[in-house]
């Protein structure tokens, strides 16, 4: 029984503030040996922050961790490593240039201190390999030389687990030597089979004798995969247990510090009015993806796209948006106001992190021209406030913001440019349960005001609840769309990999 062993790590009355804002507050939680631990809670409730302590690199006001027994303050993130305790960031990390081996030794390499020899480049390989075969259940779908970019954003997920892995160092015995590995949200751009295959791994790994610390939204992944957990509610620990033998809607209340408010009766609503065709779409085919897309977008209606990642997705999205070009079919747009695309990279073409809130709402990101005059402050206010985005004001910092509430300041910045059209590339990633809920019934209010919506989710319990049709695309082909109604998440799953 893991909890009766000594802990692995034992943190207590851990304390974090960020100039008046105290993001940690007395938290206290042990990691047992050889577990999977996950830590729960609102955006901004600290998650990150608290894994970052744990890594070193932000340092602790108050409180003590012991790891293994003996005290452990690492000053930075290398010190960590020397403890073995590695991070997999909530941000992606590899450089899609880089190949897959290079980017698992990035960092650890002898090439980083000095010409490496023959023998050194052997040596980095090998341990990459090691790494990579110890995430990869097949690792020939990871291949060392492929540049990393070339891989799926699932297979690029174990590639940063393994580096983690590998920065942990080795062992006398060549074995990995991380005990504790953190992953901060690691199945949040993952479909449903892919996150399946990552804790199969995790589990593997597990069983050999890492810890893993694991912060996620998704409480079913906690029910099936993680064997404690614990909430963090505003920088307190607000709950914590067995999630096998606990009811989720009491580790939703602990989240929340109340009961999630009912969720929307979808098809009890009156049928929604459809208006005119605002973008049609017919035989569309884009460079690789999609290979054949026909829709037909109507005022007022979300129509939801279903698919494996790598089904073309965000391909279809981006072509319709007109930012990439195509290879064949038509599309036209009937929007005065046009269309806005939420793009799924939110590091690449996502928010100035070094700029406002107010500003990143408020400015386009291709021209960054403009301060965001004193008025438009008190607008940028107005959409914290609807969107609830945790934060000390318009003029914080986005790159302060949690990752959550990042994703939000983007929702934002789109919604206020007032398109006919918008086009959601997994809107709600990163977002935790409560907000969630919000965000998809905002969608269904702008829907009610004549906006048209194309939503894309990997999440398939949101598409059947939100959305009024529903098309899946399967190996960049888009059949047509059926009602909302007549799908459920199973049939919707069974479609998309069939
Ligand atoms: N460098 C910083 N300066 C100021 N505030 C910060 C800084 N880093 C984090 N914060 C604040 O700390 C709080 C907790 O952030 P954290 O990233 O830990 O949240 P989280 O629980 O990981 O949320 P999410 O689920 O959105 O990822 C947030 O209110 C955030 O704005
Ligand atoms: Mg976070």
């Amino acid at each position: 029984m893991a909890g009766a062993r000594a802990p692995l790590l034992e943190v207590t009355g851990l304390a974090k503030a960020f100039g008046p804002n105290a993001v940690l507050r007395d938290v206290s939680l042990r990691i047992a040996p050889a577990s999977v631990h996950a830590l729960l809670g609102e955006n901004g409730a600290g998650k990150s922050t608290l894994t970052r302590v744990l890594l070193g690199v932000e340092r602790a006001d108050a409180g003590a961790v012991l790891l293994g027994g003996a005290r452990y303050a690492p000053a930075s993130a290398e010190g960590a490593r020397r403890a073995g305790v590695v991070l997999v960031p909530q941000e992606r990390t590899l450089c899609a240039h880089l190949s897959v081996a290079d980017n698992v030794v990035l960092g650890i390499e002898p090439a980083a201190r000095a010409r490496p020899g023959l023998r050194d480049r052997e040596r980095a390989r090998a341990v990459a390999r090691g790494a990579i075969a110890l995430v990869a259940a097949d690792p020939a779908r990871v291949p060392l030389d492929a540049p990393a970019g070339d891989l799926g954003v699932a297979d690029q997920q174990l590639v940063e687990i393994a580096r983690a892995l590998a920065q942990g160092g080795l062992r006398e015995d060549g074995r990995l030597a991380a005990r504790l590995l953190v992953l901060d949200e690691p199945t949040s751009s993952l479909g449903h089979e892919d996150a399946r295959r990552l804790f199969e791994r995790v589990r593997a790994l597990r069983d050999a004798g890492v810890a893993v610390l694991l912060v996620t939204h998704f409480l079913s992944d906690v029910r099936a995969h993680a064997d404690r957990y614990t909430v963090l509610r505003d920088g307190r620990v607000a709950g914590e247990g067995d999630p096998r033998e606990t009811d989720p809607a009491q580790i939703v209340r602990e989240m929340l510090g109340r009961a999630l408010d009912a969720p929307r009766a979808g098809s009890g609503a009156p049928p929604p009015g459809r208006g005119e065709v605002v973008l049609e779409a017919r035989d569309v085919a884009g460079a690789r993806r999609p290979r054949r897309a026909s829709l037909s977008l109507h005022r007022g209606e979300i129509l939801g796209i279903a698919g494996l990642v790598g089904s073309g997705r965000t391909e279809l999205l981006r072509i319709l948006a007109g930012l990439d070009p195509r290879r064949g079919g038509a599309v036209t747009l009937r929007a005065p106001r046009g269309v806005g695309l939420l793009s799924e990279d939110r590091g690449g073409e996502g928010l100035m992190l070094g700029r406002s809130i107010a500003e990143n709402v408020w400015l386009s990101p291709r021209a960054p021209r403009l301060a965001a005059p004193r008025s438009l402050l008190s607008e940028a206010a107005r959409w914290i406030e609807r969107l609830a985005i945790r934060a000390g004001g318009p003029d914080q910092r986005a790159g302060e913001l949690s990752g959550g509430n990042q994703q939000k300041v983007q929702i934002a910045r789109l919604l206020r440019e007032d398109f006919d059209v918008l086009l959601m590339d997994e809107p709600t990633r990163g977002i935790d349960v409560a907000s969630k809920a919000q965000v998809l019934s905002l969608f269904r209010e702008l829907a009610g005001a004549g906006k048209a919506i194309v939503l894309v989710s990997s999440q398939l319990d949101e598409l059947v609840a939100t959305c009024d049709r529903i098309a899946v695309l399967r190996r960049g082909i888009l059949d047509p769309p059926r009602p909302a109604s007549s799908w459920t998440e199973a049939s919707l799953l069974l479609e998309a990999s069939s």
